[in-house]
């Protein structure tokens, strides 16, 4: 047997050990997070798709049409979370008001953040999608439901982030600040094993991550570092990046993380703050990409220190290569700061 035979399970408790004065509570939700994904792993794989998939006809709080998919899996999460008895309350992309546990189950010391189902605009086309979820500890007192409060808080102060891609394999990829590990789903024993410990984003850059649709909407300074990228303008690198970009956020970033490279979201003239929400796609993805070695900024700041004001709050998302990154914040800065200031 090639590497050693770690499951997620054996290595969330193994982590817990690690602090002695650890209560075990944090390891249990982490566990029910990862059979959660298990269940809409099986969904996403199932032959009979045709009845989950496609649109319910339903819009959601983002104005976006709902899939069948998505709804599952929000469903799910919240059911399996809300009597976990961990989590005194949740916020998912798909519903308004964040969701308290119910009387008998607000004790729990923990709140998370979730984006259920990434990339529903790919489901149909068998495209690789993922639930991305973010875990803090909740500041106010034990005993009652969470309060917005508890949610409000910079992405520093995560305890743990991580998403699921359900692509060519399933992967669980998590970090709890010590290192980034991802874990291999093997369906015929129902486990994660680890199969990526420690990720670290390769030091060179090889790919960049934009829809490129929006290049008119976008500021100088973005379109001339895309420009860079490209090898075209003034600037242009001697080695152009690839190109490369799902619709995932999930698969773009997993991508991204393994083989080097940057991913832009920027904010337009008709969306200033982007389409990426904060709490649940943006700051898990930023504590992900700083624990393996790269950054995450909104154009000007590290996401990690932006302190959150709603929910669902949008952010422009820079994210990946941290050379790259400075060079994206650099471009902003002489590009568009100094045309407002100029303006
Ligand atoms: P979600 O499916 O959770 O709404 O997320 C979709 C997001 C993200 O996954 C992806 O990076 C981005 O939307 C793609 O947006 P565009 O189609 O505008 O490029
Ligand atoms: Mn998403
Ligand atoms: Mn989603």
């Amino acid at each position: 047997m090639a590497q050693e035979f770690m499951t997620a399970q054996r290595f969330v408790s193994m982590e817990e050990n690690r602090f002695p004065d650890a209560t075990g509570e944090f390891s249990s939700l982490m566990l029910e997070i990862v059979m959660t994904s298990k269940m809409i792993n099986a969904e996403v794989n199932k032959a009979g798709l045709v009845n989950i998939l496609g649109m319910t006809g339903d819009v959601n709080v983002q104005g976006e049409e709902v899939r069948k998919l998505d709804e599952y899996a929000n469903d799910l999460f919240l059911h399996i979370l809300k009597f976990s008895g961990h989590c005194c309350a949740m916020a998912s992309e798909e519903m308004e008001q964040l969701v308290e546990s119910p009387q008998y189950h607000n004790t729990g010391n923990y709140v998370v953040m979730l984006d259920p189902l990434d990339g529903s605009s790919n489901i149909d086309a068998n495209v690789s999608i993922g639930s991305i979820f973010a875990i803090s500890k909740r500041v106010t007192p034990q005993g009652k439901p969470g309060q917005l409060v508890d949610f409000l808080q910079p992405g520093r102060n995560l305890v743990a982030a991580g998403y699921v891609i359900y692509g060519s394999s399933t992967m669980l990829v998590y970090t709890t600040g010590q290192g980034v590990h991802g874990f291999t789903y093997d369906p015929s024993i129902g486990t994660y094993l680890l199969s990526h410990s420690n990720i670290r984003v390769p030091r060179k850059s090889k790919v960049y991550s934009v829809n490129e649709s929006y290049w008119n909407h976008w500021s100088e300074g973005v379109r001339r570092y895309v420009e860079r990228v490209k090898g075209i303008g003034p600037d242009a690198m001697d080695k152009p990046l690839s190109g490369r970009y799902i619709g995932s956020l999930v698969a773009d970033f997993h991508r991204n993380m393994l083989y080097g490279g940057i991913f832009l979201y920027p904010g337009t003239t008709k969306i200033p703050k982007g389409k990426l929400r904060l709490l649940y796609e943006a700051n898990p993805m930023a504590l992900l990409i700083e624990n393996a070695g790269g950054c995450a900024s909104n154009g000007s700041m590290n996401i990690l220190d932006i302190q959150p004001e709603e929910l669902h709050q949008r952010t422009p998302l820079f994210i990946g290569n941290k050379d790259e990154v400075a060079m994206l914040e650099e471009y902003i800065k002489r590009y568009d700061l100094q045309e407002a200031v100029d303006s």
